[in-house]
């Protein structure tokens, strides 16, 4: 099974962020500005490291818990990797050195035992994060509040999807077909099931300072205030526009308009939901992962929107589950004669057969 978390997040590999707002509209209540019917005020969550660094603790303090956390860790053992190919001790130690970078701000200011570290959380929350990280299986990234995904450091919560590293493939999949096609870099894209926003944004960035702009659609409210907050961080809200509803419900203004339309939808057959690793079985949203039977419910009607939406020469990627669901897009996209041309599957980063791209006739 594809879906498993672990190695992704690694703190020092990217430059933090340059804010383009202050910390006084990160913590606020936060309303989507979806076109909804009900409007849904949900709270992202601000990740930790951009957290003020209001609390502090003794050394000694810190140290035991320290000790504390890595003794759990160790604990461990090679038992999750055996239950359903989770973390092992060795794994959970590197999170657990990462955790404490996000979380304080700089330990080496203190080096006798009662002299105070400044902290982004209070000691108390410490050990709970800890705990929910390793008995309840949280994942890491939702312990921290941000997954680093390419060059992006993205905000994530429970109700979210946390990018995985194949989809930064879809990025450069779009870099290089509009790098040729002026028509495609200034046109408008679309971003189905839009999650965190990784890929709206990105492609936001790819599409640069010329006319092409990005409009990305999630059913979910708390994935449409998350990718919000991420766009605004990444200063794109001329560029990206975000709309809650069910796939291409809110883009009934866009038929026939759309330069390209690339989606990561649910695609995990539903029976396989059970058998995948606690991090992502338990606690990432069952609408980001559950395709259906074969998996291929949103899939086919991607594929079925497409045809509708697209210009003619306009460009689509979709990911799906591997090569079975690719060849049966393929078939399924072969069938509607006409529609599509230029069909073809790619691998992603372990060669497996990952993406359906193509051209809409
Ligand atoms: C696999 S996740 C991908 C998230 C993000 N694009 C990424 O790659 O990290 C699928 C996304 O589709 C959204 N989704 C599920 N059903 C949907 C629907 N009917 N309409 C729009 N989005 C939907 C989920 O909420 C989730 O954010």
């Amino acid at each position: 099974m594809k879906l498993t978390l672990g190695i992704a997040y690694c703190p020092h590999s990217f430059p933090k962020l340059l804010n383009c707002f202050s910390f006084g509209s990160l913590g606020r209540p936060f309303c989507s500005s979806a076109p909804s019917s009900s409007p849904t005020c949900v709270k992202p969550q601000v990740p930790l490291y951009l957290r003020p660094p209001i609390y502090s603790t003794k050394l000694c303090d810190l140290k035991k818990w320290h000790d504390w956390a890595k003794g759990l860790s160790f604990s461990i053992g090679s038992t999750f990797v055996q239950s359903d190919n989770g973390p092992d001790s060795s794994m959970l130690c590197r999170e657990l050195k990462w955790f404490m970078e996000d979380a304080v701000e700089d330990r080496s200011l203190a080096t006798e035992d009662d002299e105070e570290v400044t902290m982004r959380v209070d000691i108390e929350e410490l050990y709970s994060l800890w705990k929910q990280r390793v008995q309840e299986r949280r994942p890491f990234q939702y312990v921290v509040g941000c997954e680093h995904w390419r060059d992006l450091i993205l905000s994530v919560q429970e109700g979210v999807l946390i990018p995985r590293p194949e989809t930064q493939l879809v990025v450069d999949i779009v870099s290089d077909v509009v790098s040729e096609n002026e028509d495609l870099r200034s046109g408008v894209w679309a971003d189905l099931g839009t999650g965190s926003g990784a890929l709206a944004i990105s492609i936001g960035r790819v599409l640069g300072n010329e006319g092409g702009r990005v409009i990305a659609t999630d059913l979910s409210p708390v994935a449409v205030a998350v990718a919000t907050y991420n766009v605004q961080r990444y200063c794109l809200q001329d560029k990206i526009d975000l709309r809650e509803g069910s796939w291409f419900e809110p883009l009934k203004d866009m038929e026939g308009k759309l330069a390209g339309l690339v989606s990561n939808p649910p695609y995990i057959p539903s029976e396989d939901i059970s058998g995948l690793q606690a991090e992502v079985g338990r606690h990432e949203p069952r609408l980001a992962l559950d395709g259906g039977i074969e998996g291929m419910n949103a899939l086919l009607h991607l594929c079925d929107g497409a045809a509708l939406m697209l210009k003619p020469g306009g460009f689509f990627a979709f990911e799906t589950n591997g090569e079975k669901q690719c060849r049966a897009l393929v078939d399924y996209m072969k069938s509607r004669s006409g529609s599509f041309y230029n069909l073809e599957i790619l691998a992603d980063f372990a060669g497996i057969q990952r993406f359906v791209i193509g051209f809409h006739q």
